[in-house]
């Protein structure tokens, strides 16, 4: 284990003290308040909209609508209002395509006179029929037009049928929603043609190239800060209309415009985890082998742009198994479009196919973990490539020995603790290794400090502390000289911080520039007259000097060396990406999410005595931090399988629990134990440090342990998330 592998976060002083800047926070003079006005139908066009109240109230510098806004150049044909696979474009005309879809922009010169005005905004609509219900539009389903869309077969198609003992079911989970503490805010401006951002984004190089398109300019004209974020969970995946509509107010009156959506409009405009009904049939022999798995699954997308995620695509190589069939539908309906959201669509397939796994492996008498082993996956048979490591064995070892899984019985109901029933479960989760290209520069100061820069952000997992051990490891310089320089454009391009890719890209990056950094300081250090016919090879850079291995008297520092060749600093600027190597291997994260539940059968109420989560990560770079996502994710997994869904209520297409009174997140209290454990086993392919990524496989799995848990404990298989006590009792 390296000395940096256990540090603290290093951006956690500033976050805990309130010094780090948030979007909406940063110190603009001049700044406006602006906020966006929803529509309160479905679907159809707006009939009239009555400002001038809202244009007279004091204080009010602008009211924009469909009826006044200067449309920006990137806008498409006004004929043809949602071209397929665009994104909404704001104010566009008087179409209405989903419930509190914004229809005007109000800005003021404070916040409070803003908000009057906009309660003073009248509009009328020409409504139509709308559709949000996914169950009643399946009719509407089809395929998505990429090639990612197409239906996947081996072996024989729905070859399940064929089995000795089969099992068929359905599952469904509702919409849920990201709902990071920080809310969607951002400052605007712009100097002449070209705008400047304060936003909540994951990827600011992303921003800079949406923005650029919407408006007709380069990315390179587009300033974009995004250096702290409360959190995001893939709702910063996507800019959004909100970004847009405070760039075209600040555009029109020459003044910096801040934009914070309120936490409602969290609910119906920055995307969500879809909607998503699957069917998953899956047959072995008597034995317990997989003879076929066939996995489908239909998800809500929206009317004018489509969005699919890997819903299926985990069933195409976990398990071993000669014939399988996936296939992913979409459905558009009058809802904003979602957008991936933690664990993505892998944690929505896992639920389906852990949970029938669990089905299977009861039908068959089998322990579910002895069901697993028997079809174990020795290499990719979707990719017919070999793993680059696989320590999943590991993971189940690790988590039945924490959770008592020898206190398991097969039989459901026949464990009691009380009055309570105990049921023990477990999910498998997976998830690719990604990895982007990624610019870092490395800077040694003449102070010792080493600076790194890249323009990736940190929405949360400690990027910036994984940054530092890095640099420190590969340096010697000691971590607290490493100064981290993030979240802006300007600097070395990075990657949008999503798919778990930021270590294995970033990291890497920092581990290639800093090795290069060093190998100056010793290239320089051999032209100095202290290391007189000395090799690379006889010095080493230790604590801010170079020093001779084989004469330890014989030392430079940095300062001096620097000094003496009239530098201010040295620095190293490098691009890093996967090498050829990588792509004979397949190369994956695992997590396996236990679970003992406490169900009071006269209640229904489900008590999470104890939860354990298990990663196969590749190399842990840093234990508190890693630590802090696998617990994080596993609650988003808890919230998924026991709490959350946004209920909309039909009749109106919009939401009814659209706050946090009604929509439910687990909290401290919730979970009565919780655990989690990493097998930290270095990937020999992944990239130079042997990560294999986190932040979305620590969700994966977890609801489906927690269904198969209940299932246990209660002899009840609920198949349609969240859990609550109505289908249990
Ligand atoms: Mo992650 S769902 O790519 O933020």
């Amino acid at each position: 284990m390296s000395k940096t592998s256990n540090i603290n976060r290093v951006d956690g002083f500033a976050k805990v003290t309130g010094s780090a800047t948030y979007s909406a926070e940063y110190k603009t003079a001049g700044v406006v308040y602006a906020c966006l006005v929803g529509s309160t139908i479905a679907k159809g066009r707006i009939k009239s909209i009555d400002t001038k109240k809202a244009e007279w109230a004091p204080g009010v510098l602008s009211v924009i609508t469909h009826l006044n806004v200067d449309k920006p150049v990137g806008y498409k044909d006004a004929k043809d209002p949602h071209n397929f696979g665009q994104p909404l474009q704001i104010f566009k005309d008087d179409s209405i395509v989903y419930y509190d879809q914004p229809i005007a922009l109000v800005i003021a010169d404070t916040f409070e006179r803003m908000q009057y005005a906009a309660s003073l905004i009248k509009a009328e609509y020409f409504k139509e029929e709308h559709s949000t219900d996914l169950n009643k539009a399946k009719d509407k389903e089809r395929k998505v037009d990429t090639k990612k869309g197409d239906d996947y077969n081996r072996g024989i198609q729905d070859g399940y049928k064929n089995a000795a003992v089969i099992l068929e079911a359905d599952y469904t989970i509702p919409t849920e929603v990201h709902n990071p503490m920080e809310l969607a805010n951002i400052i605007a401006k712009w100097d002449g043609n070209k705008p400047t951002l304060y936003t909540k984004s994951q990827g600011v190089e992303g921003t800079r190239r949406s923005v650029g398109k919407v408006f007709g300019i380069a990315p390179e004209d587009v300033s974009v800060n995004s250096e702290y974020l409360g959190g995001a969970f893939g709702m910063g995946l996507h800019t959004w209309p909100y970004e847009i509509a405070a760039l075209i107010g600040s555009k029109k009156l020459g003044k910096p415009v801040k934009l914070v959506l309120h936490r409602e409009q969290m609910f119906t405009n920055v995307g969500y985890r879809p909607y998503t009904i699957q069917k998953i049939g899956l047959g072995a022999t008597k034995e317990g082998k997989i003879v076929g798995l066939t996995h489908e699954a239909v998800a809500q997308t929206s009317s004018y742009e489509d969005f699919m995620e890997g819903t299926v695509n985990m069933s195409r190589f976990l398990y071993n198994s000669e014939n399988v069939t996936t296939r992913y539908r979409i459905v558009p309906i009058d809802i904003c479009t979602p957008i991936w959201m933690r664990g993505p669509g892998e944690a929505t397939g896992s639920f389906a196919l852990e949970s029938a796994m669990d089905e299977l492996a009861h039908k068959l008498n089998l322990d579910p973990i002895e069901f697993r082993k028997l079809n174990y996956a020795e290499k990719d048979q979707e990719q017919n490539k070999p793993w680059s490591s696989k320590f999943l064995l590991e993971c189940y070892e690790g988590g039945m020995e924490r959770i008592g899984w020898k206190n398991r019985k097969n039989e459901p109901g026949s464990v009691r603790e009380g009055d309570w029933l105990v049921g023990y479960g477990m999910g498998t989760g997976t998830f690719g290794c990604y990895r982007s290209p990624t610019s870092v520069k490395a800077k040694l100061l003449a102070n010792g400090n080493l600076v790194l820069q890249c323009s990736v952000n940190d929405m949360g997992p400690g990027t910036a502390t994984m940054m530092t051990a890095i640099g420190a490891d590969v340096t010697g310089i000691s971590t607290e000289n490493v100064i981290i320089e993030m979240g802006k454009s300007g600097l070395p391009k990075g990657p949008t911080q999503g798919g778990s890719a930021t270590t294995s890209s970033v990291g890497s990056a920092v581990n290639d520039s800093c090795q290069l950094l060093v190998k100056k300081i010793i290239d320089l250090a051999l032209l100095n007259p202290t290391f007189k016919n000395a090799k690379a090879d006889d010095l080493s850079f230790v604590d801010g000097n170079v020093i001779s291995k084989k004469e330890a008297s014989k030392t430079i520092s940095v300062m001096a060396l620097l000094e003496a060749n009239k530098l201010q600093e040295l620095e190293v600027e490098n691009q890093s990406k996967a090498d050829e190597e990588a792509k004979k291997y397949s190369i994956y994260s695992y997590s396996v999410h236990f679970v003992k539940v406490l169900v009071n059968p006269k209640l229904g109420k489900i008590r999470l005595a104890h939860v354990v989560s298990c990663a196969d990560i590749g190399t842990v770079i840093n234990q508190k931090t890693s630590a802090g996502q696998m617990f994080g994710g596993a609650v988003g997994g808890i919230g998924m399988g026991l709490m959350e869904a946004l209920e909309i209520d039909h009749r109106f297409g919009r939401p009814i629990n659209n706050n946090f009174a009604d929509y439910h997140v687990p909290v401290n209290a919730d979970i009565e134990k919780q655990e989690v454990f990493f097998v930290n086993k270095k990937d020999p392919i992944s990239n130079p440090m042997g990560t294999k990524g986190l932040g979305e496989t620590a969700l994966v799995g977890m609801a489906p342990a927690i269904a198969n848990a209940v299932f246990n404990a209660t002899g009840k298989r609920v198949r349609d998330l969240p859990i609550t006590l109505d289908k249990i009792i």
